[in-house]
């Protein structure tokens, strides 16, 4: 199936969800996404730093509750925050730092339309602390992915990686900075591509066609 080409003027509205220190928010606001704007940011943590960058930056943010449950939504709470994403307009969903596993109605709502990045080149070391994995397995490259949100963790189709070279006096600390960086620019380009509609959707493999 190839995606329509979207208007080229229209402004897509995009919603980033975040938990923590909130860089990867900071760099899709401040970084390349075409006709996509970030226009909404929603945290299930109120202390988190990406509050902070939000005011800074113009952006509303909002605390919503995620529930009883440490790793996922509770069912009221996923539904509430899916509904206030299409109350908003939202028609893509960037995940960037949430702590939270989805799996309910706010991805049969947005099946297709939910991005994550993920700081190891996937489908190598999924999960938490992806940079400590790479270096205790002592690949000598690592990365980072961004890619669709399915029902499992951080194995949606790939959108795009990008390489990083491991060094051998590497800490977590200089391997994750060196990975963030890679991870400012791959979610904007990402994001820039989705909302050119250049990708066509073959299944698991998303191709580009001209931009
Ligand atoms: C990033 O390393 C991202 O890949 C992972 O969580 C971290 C979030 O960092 N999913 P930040 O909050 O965007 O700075």
């Amino acid at each position: 199936m190839i995606l329509d080409k979207r208007d080229k003027d229209s402004i897509l509205r995009i919603a980033v969800l975040a938990s923590g220190r909130g860089s990867n928010f900071e760099a899709l606001c401040n970084g390349d996404t075409g006709n996509g704007r970030i226009s909404l940011l929603i945290t299930d943590n109120d202390e988190a730093d990406v509050l902070r960058k939000a005011s800074a930056l113009g952006v509303e943010a909002l605390y919503m509750s995620p529930g009883r449950f440490r790793t996922k939504f509770g069912e009221t709470e996923e539904s509430e925050w899916t509904r206030l994403l299409m109350d908003r307009g939202i028609e893509l969903v960037c995940l960037a730092g949430l702590m939270r596993i989805i799996k309910g109605s706010m991805l049969e709502e947005f099946r297709g339309r939910i991005m994550n990045i993920h700081p190891s080149l996937l489908p190598s070391f999924p999960g938490l602390h992806a940079q400590k994995q790479a270096l205790d397995y002592g690949v000598r490259i690592t990365g980072c992915t961004v890619h669709y949100v399915d029902a499992d963790v951080d194995t949606g189709p790939i959108i795009l990686q990008k390489a990083v070279y491991v060094k051998d006096d590497d800490t977590v600390e200089t391997l994750s900075g060196r990975i963030l960086q890679q991870e400012h620019i791959a979610y904007s380009e990402a994001v820039r591509l989705y909302c050119s509609g250049v990708f066509t959707d073959s299944g698991r493999y998303i191709l580009k066609t001209e931009e």
